[in-house]
């Protein structure tokens, strides 16, 4: 069984979301672990030129120049580690209501039609079947309650990202309430672990 560990945590050592994260891979048995540090290793944004072969190459099945093909190298690399695994924790804080940029980023380079995901008779169909997902979230504010749930596009897109690629088993655990500080921040912390430890349990044991 192989993990990957997709992690964006420009904060570092004092980041939540990168605490719950080592916690996760330090309770796991009987896997390989793999870890993708978006801080690090930068996805790359589609341009005009790798647009380009990305459209000729997956979408209209042409033969791209090996100048062509060096433009979805990056991608190419991504969306294979993230084929070659099981399990995928992904882990970031919520920045804008949303996913940070680089998280997007990962995303749009993993999700390749005829890679993770295609359609055939006008149907869209997810390809990664089997796979595990888990979305680690830190949000300084409150969205599990009225009216902030309306406010939350970080989980949500997330969970459908992975649900288009076909993904069987979603979790999402959001620390929420980070920038409140006191009992309130280490109830959550502690709330999340114990999450944490519930799905560990499920998947690893
Ligand atoms: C650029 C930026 C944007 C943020 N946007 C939000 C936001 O929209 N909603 C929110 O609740 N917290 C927001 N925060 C607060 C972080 O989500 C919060 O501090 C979180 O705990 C940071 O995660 P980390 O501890 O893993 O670094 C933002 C922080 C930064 C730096």
């Amino acid at each position: 069984m192989k993990t990957l560990l997709v992690k964006y945590a420009p904060r570092e050592e004092r980041s939540n979301s990168k605490k719950l994260l080592d916690t996760f891979r330090s309770r796991i048995e009987n896997s390989e672990i793999e870890v993708l540090d978006l801080c690090i290793d930068v996805p790359d944004m589609f341009n005009v030129q790798s647009m380009y072969a990305y459209i000729h190459r997956n979408y209209l099945k042409e033969e791209l120049s090996s100048e062509q093909k060096k433009t979805l190298t990056k991608m190419d690399r991504m969306t294979e580690q993230l084929k070659s695994a099981d399990i995928v924790v992904l882990s970031y804080p919520m920045h804008n209501f949303s996913m940070p940029a680089s998280v997007k980023a990962w995303f749009d380079s993993v999700m390749l039609k005829g890679q993770t995901w295609d359609n055939a008779d006008g149907k869209y169909a997810g390809l990664l079947h089997g796979k595990k997902a888990l979305i680690i979230v830190s949000s300084g504010g409150f969205y599990t309650k009225e009216p902030m749930i309306h406010w939350e596009h970080a989980i949500s897109l997330s969970k459908i990202e992975f649900q288009f690629m076909g993904f069987s088993d979603i979790r999402a655990i959001l620390a929420e309430g980070m920038n409140a500080g006191g009992e309130i921040q280490s109830e959550n912390i502690k709330k999340s672990i114990a999450e944490i430890e519930k799905i560990i349990q499920d998947w690893y044991h």
